[in-house]
């Protein structure tokens, strides 16, 4: 007896957004393997692993739609790379516009009132009591 055989990859493309100027848009194009249900995270991390490992994205909780470190916009809209799903016609994917651009699809995802010199402002303040 015999396995059944598994079924062949599907390809598509994947354009990502590159760099730290949102003014100055530069796409790079992957074509990644797929199987039917793969998210656009699946595709980031196996370009990140077998094409190039320069490219920055952000996720946390892989796929439990929890964490929400991976909003990016996929074909112009806003959504989840662990849920938005890969396409024979090939994906889109930028950064959020709302916020301050990192780099290629990390933003700055931190409220204002969270960040480190923002705690830092509040600690040094003055002595209450
Ligand atoms: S990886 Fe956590 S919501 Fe997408």
């Amino acid at each position: 007896m015999t396995a059944p055989a598994a079924p062949a990859l599907k390809r598509t493309t994947v354009r990502v957004f590159r760099g730290v100027d949102p003014a100055a848009p530069r796409f790079d194009e992957y074509e990644v393997p797929y199987e039917d249900g793969a998210s656009v995270l699946d595709a980031l991390t196996w370009i990140r692993a077998h094409l190039d490992s320069s490219i920055a994205f952000r996720y946390s909780c892989v796929n439990a739609n929890a964490c929400k470190e991976c909003m990016v916009r996929v074909d112009g809209k806003v959504g989840y790379a662990c849920t938005e799903r890969l396409k024979d016609s090939g994906v889109t994917v930028e950064p959020l516009k709302n916020k301050r651009l990192i780099r290629d699809l990390v933003t700055d995802i931190v409220p204002p009132k969270e960040t480190l010199a923002a705690a830092q402002m509040r600690d040094d303040g003055p002595a209450k009591g």
